[in-house]
Parts: C-alpha cells; structure tokens; sequence
C-alpha cells in the first residue's frame, strides 16, 4: 500500500477505493499489514530483519558506530538479537527488536577525559546533533521490553534514553527507571515506573514496568515552540497522549541516546564515584527505534 497522500482528491478517492475494496473482500490481507508508521522518518533506527550484528561496528549503522560505550569494545558484543516472540508495535513486519547490555567492563572514557567509572552504561546514538531531528517539531519513538535473563537491579537509578544538548551541559528530556538517587529527586516515585522527565528534572509521565509485554513511547518535541508531548501504549495498542504538551526549554540542539546508563549509589559525584555491585549482567530490549517529522500535527500512533 502506498504512502498516504493528504490531499483531499486523493483522500476522496481513497475512500472510494476502501468502499469497494471492503465490498469485494471483508478478511484483511495479510499482505496489506504494514507498517503503522504514517509521517515522514527524520532518523531511522529501526533494525531490518536480515541486518548482521557486526554491521554496527561499521558507517553501515544507522547508530554511531563509535559512541557512547567502552570504547575498546564493538557494538557487535553489546548488542544482541532478542527471541522477543513478537515485534514491537513500529518494528512489524520487517524490522526487529535489539538489545543493550551492561557489564562491569562498560565503563565509558571520552576523547581526553577521564573514564567514567561511577557509571555503567552503553548509549546508541541516533543523529549527530545537527541533522533532520534537529529542526522543527520531531517525534520520538521507543518500544521496550524486559529480559528475563539480564534483570535491571532497581535500587538503582537508570537513565535509559535520552536527548542530550550539543555542549552535553543538559538532557531536554530522559527517560529513566529504578530509584532516583540525585539530590532533591521526588523520593515517593516507586522504583518500578518509568519515568519521564523534562529537563528540569520534572517527572511528566510514570507506567508501570510490565514483566513480559512490549511498552512502547513517542515524545514530540515542538522544537520552536518549546513544549513536549508524552504518548504511551501497552502491546500492540495504539499510542495515546498522556500529556498536554507542556511547557519546556527545548534549545541546544543534541542526539536521541538509546540504552542503559545505570548510575551508581553512595554518591553525589555520580559520573566518576559511588558503588556498583560486581559481576552484573544486565539488559534492555528495543524495538521500533525511529524519528518522525510532525509538521501538520502528525504522529504514528
Ligand atoms: C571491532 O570491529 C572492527 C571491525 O570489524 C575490528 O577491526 C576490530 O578488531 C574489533 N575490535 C574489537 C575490540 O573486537
Ligand atoms: C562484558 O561484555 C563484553 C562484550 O561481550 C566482553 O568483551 C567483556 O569481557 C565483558 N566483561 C566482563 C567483566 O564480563
Ligand atoms: C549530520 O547529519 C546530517 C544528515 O545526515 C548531515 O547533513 C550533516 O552534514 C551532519 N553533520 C555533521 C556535523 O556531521
Ligand atoms: C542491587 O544493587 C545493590 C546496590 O548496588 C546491591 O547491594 C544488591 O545486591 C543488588 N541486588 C541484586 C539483586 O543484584
């Protein structure tokens, strides 16, 4: 089926053709299940069915072959193909689910800095802070699922996804789980909630963690007109708003970060001290990974 085309004479007609299409035939066409995505990609992160893991040690990858992890490791060791049984909601039918995973060897060291070791964490970047994403009003999208095999430990504080100003001084917004360690954080947030957050630290949206179903996101970020607008689904349900589009400082430009970034305990100097347990090996699992262009309103749901 091709791209909607909005105008009103194609719209006419396409209803005219989905009149006479459900007079000849009632049973949807497997063939016809296609992507639920409906505004132009402004980045593309979703996973093709038959891409090779070492492919994102290369330019091939639609992530930043490079950063943000140990940097002495490939993506192709992070990285994993997940038995996820199902694709998440924007994943199905060609694309698949992919999944982060920690050690106590992801510690990351940026060029002329000193290595992070309060932190464990491994970060897709989608973008490079002056592209596509970085003009008028974007949509975010994320799907999650938990692996059983590689548990988060929630007494600690994780920063999963976010998008990061290009001088690194702030998040526009992030999307964490676990308990919120930092000074001042609302301490009766349960540990098990997703939480996300403007970039004052804000919590605008908490679900649940769900055991085994795919939870999927959208965030559109009204880029001049300074708001955000949080979307959530469980499965394979239709996005809804769970947010007003709320007022937020949307300058600085940056890149959408997607992984985990678990932060350690002990510590207000979060970034190079604090205690992390030995012996971890932890994981999240991502599908339907992708930007869109919302002018117009629009937004896949
Ligand atoms: C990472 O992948 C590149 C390209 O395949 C390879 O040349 C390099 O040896 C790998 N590095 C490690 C640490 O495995
Ligand atoms: C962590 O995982 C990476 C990638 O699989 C591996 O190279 C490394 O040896 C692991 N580190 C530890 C401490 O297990
Ligand atoms: C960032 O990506 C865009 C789109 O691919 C490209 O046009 C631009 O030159 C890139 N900028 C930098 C600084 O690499
Ligand atoms: C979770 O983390 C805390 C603090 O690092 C640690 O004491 C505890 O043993 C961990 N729990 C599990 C189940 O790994």
């Amino acid at each position: 089926m091709a791209r909607h085309n909005h105008s009103s004479a194609s719209l006419l007609k396409l209803g005219f053709l989905a009149l006479v299409a459900s007079a000849v035939a009632r049973k949807p066409n497997p063939k016809c299940q296609k992507s639920t995505i409906k505004c132009p990609i402004s980045l593309d992160g979703r996973v093709s069915n038959d891409f090779a893991l070492e492919t994102f040690d290369t330019n091939d990858s639609p992530f930043n072959p490079e950063y943000t992890k140990n940097l002495d490791i490939n993506w192709s060791e992070i990285l994993n193909f997940p038995d996820t049984e199902t694709s998440s909601r924007f994943d199905a039918p060609d694309h698949k689910a992919i999944e982060v995973t920690i050690n106590d060897s992801s510690i990351f060291t940026p060029g002329g800095g000193d290595p992070q070791n309060g932190f464990r964490r491994a970060g897709l970047l989608l973008g490079n802070g002056s592209d596509a994403s970085n003009v008028g009003i974007q949509t975010f999208h994320w799907s999650v699922k938990q692996d059983p095999q590689r548990p988060l430990n929630l007494t600690h504080e994780y920063m999963n996804i976010f998008h990061e100003t290009n001088d690194y001084s702030a998040n526009q917004w992030s999307f964490s789980l676990g308990k919120l360690l930092w000074e001042g954080a609302p301490s009766q947030l349960d540990e098990d909630l997703y939480k996300v957050l403007d970039r004052e630290n804000n919590v605008i949206f908490t679900t649940e963690v769900l055991e085994d179903e795919w939870q999927n996101f959208a965030l559109t970020m009204d880029i001049p007109e300074n708001t955000l607008k949080v979307y959530y689904s469980q499965g394979n349900n239709p996005l809804k708003a769970v947010t007003e589009a709320v007022g937020n400082d949307n300058t600085g430009g940056g890149q959408f970060q997607i992984g985990l970034l678990k932060k350690p305990t002990g510590t207000s100097n979060v970034v190079f001290e604090g205690y992390q347990e030995s012996g971890i090996d932890e994981g999240q699992i991502y599908g339907g990974l992708f930007i869109e262009n919302s002018a117009g309103a629009c937004v896949s749901l």
